[in-house]
């Protein structure tokens, strides 16, 4: 099929930011048009586009749209500025915990404040850059995903959880971009991806992506990665990331910790697979991420459908925090970072 991975999950055109509804997949394929600052900030929060770097992407464009929209009102470079900055952190505030969202707001509000040139040549500065980091997405990711593929074994099954393919991402993706890589050179890997609960992204994202690839996906539940393990059915774990603290700790789809830790146990490497854009320098461990709580529905419901009783107590973190003496590997565009990480992160900032 087209798609299918050729079109992007997220791309500007004209005035416009085109997302891939991921709320309906894969059920329908269809395009959102996202015109306003505003509707930019509901397709973050209600996870129309969602996965790290491509919250990051909509983030850039959702400050170009709100530089769009207030150019058309204000003549005043400094009262321009002033709102553009309210607007951002607005856009910012739609999820708190992958750092990809606020790190491409500020570069283009870096770009904003420094830009010497009229309201008009800023809107435009700030649509070219938008296009520019969507564009930069897809190169960072070929290149971790060829690094990473470097650490497939022949023939290997690979975990994920959650979605880190093209889709939470502008396209190819990071975890599933080393999967990607690694089956161009080896078409006799496989993958087992698990499902994802509550919002179940690996069966309807990361499934359905695989499978337009034509990559071998088989579909488990979250609870039977030990026994798959424990069976010798799986021989590496890779993710993706939402915040890696500056000593390597990593936020990422709640049931991550949970599959580093019997990764561990059985003795099979795991590794992340993340952009730099990921890495939050600022913060030192894991316990400074913010870990964002969603809606109980997520939990109670599904598609729709209530699966138990109306008023049992619900509680509903979206990520957790893998400590990193489980991980065997960040994989990133600049290589693959290994333990220490505090030195080896800072080398790659450095690079
Ligand atoms: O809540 P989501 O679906 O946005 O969570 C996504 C994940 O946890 C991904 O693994 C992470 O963002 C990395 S995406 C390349």
């Amino acid at each position: 099929m087209e798609f299918k991975s050729k079109i992007k999950t997220i791309e500007w055109q004209g005035e416009v930011s085109k997302v891939i509804d991921q709320t309906i997949l894969p059920k329908e394929f269809k395009i959102a048009d996202i015109k306003t600052a505003e509707e930019m900030y509901s397709a973050i929060k209600n996870m129309i586009v969602r996965g790290a770097p491509a919250i990051g992407i909509a983030g850039a464009h959702g400050v170009s749209l709100a530089a769009i929209e207030l150019s058309k009102n204000i003549s005043d470079k400094t009262e321009f500025l002033k709102k553009l900055r309210e607007k951002a952190n607005y856009i910012k505030s739609s999820r708190p915990t992958a750092v990809n969202l606020a790190w491409a707001v500020e570069k283009q509000m870096e770009l904003a404040s420094n830009l010497k040139g009229s309201i008009f040549q800023i809107t435009e500065a700030l649509k070219e850059n938008g296009i520019k980091l969507e564009n930069e997405d897809i190169e960072i990711n070929k290149k971790l995903g060829d690094y990473g593929a470097s650490v497939v074994p022949k023939g290997a099954s690979i975990l994920t959880h959650c979605n880190a393919g093209a889709l939470a991402t502008v396209g190819y993706g990071t975890a599933l971009g080393v999967i990607r890589s690694a089956y161009a050179k080896d078409p006799s890997i496989k993958v087992f991806a698990d499902e994802t609960r509550p919002r179940l992204q690996g069966a309807k994202l990361t499934a359905w992506e695989l499978t337009e690839d034509n990559i071998p996906v088989t579909l488990i539940t979250d609870g039977m990665c030990s026994y798959f393990m424990s069976k010798g059915m799986i021989d590496m774990v890779v993710t993706g990331a939402d915040r890696i603290a500056a000593n390597g700790d990593t936020a990422n789809k709640i049931g991550t910790y949970t599959v580093a830790i019997a990764a561990k146990y059985h003795n099979i490497p795991f590794y992340i697979a993340a952009p730099l854009s990921t890495i939050d320098i600022s913060i030192k461990s894991g316990s400074e991420i913010p870990i964002e709580e969603r809606n109980h529905e997520e939990v109670t419901h599904i598609n729709g459908d209530l699966i138990c009783p109306k008023n049992v107590n619900i509680i509903n973190p979206s990520f957790d925090v893998t400590p990193n003496d489980l991980i065997s590997g960040i994989i990133t565009e600049k290589g693959i970072l290994r333990p220490d990480f505090k030195i080896s992160i800072q080398e790659a900032f450095n690079k």
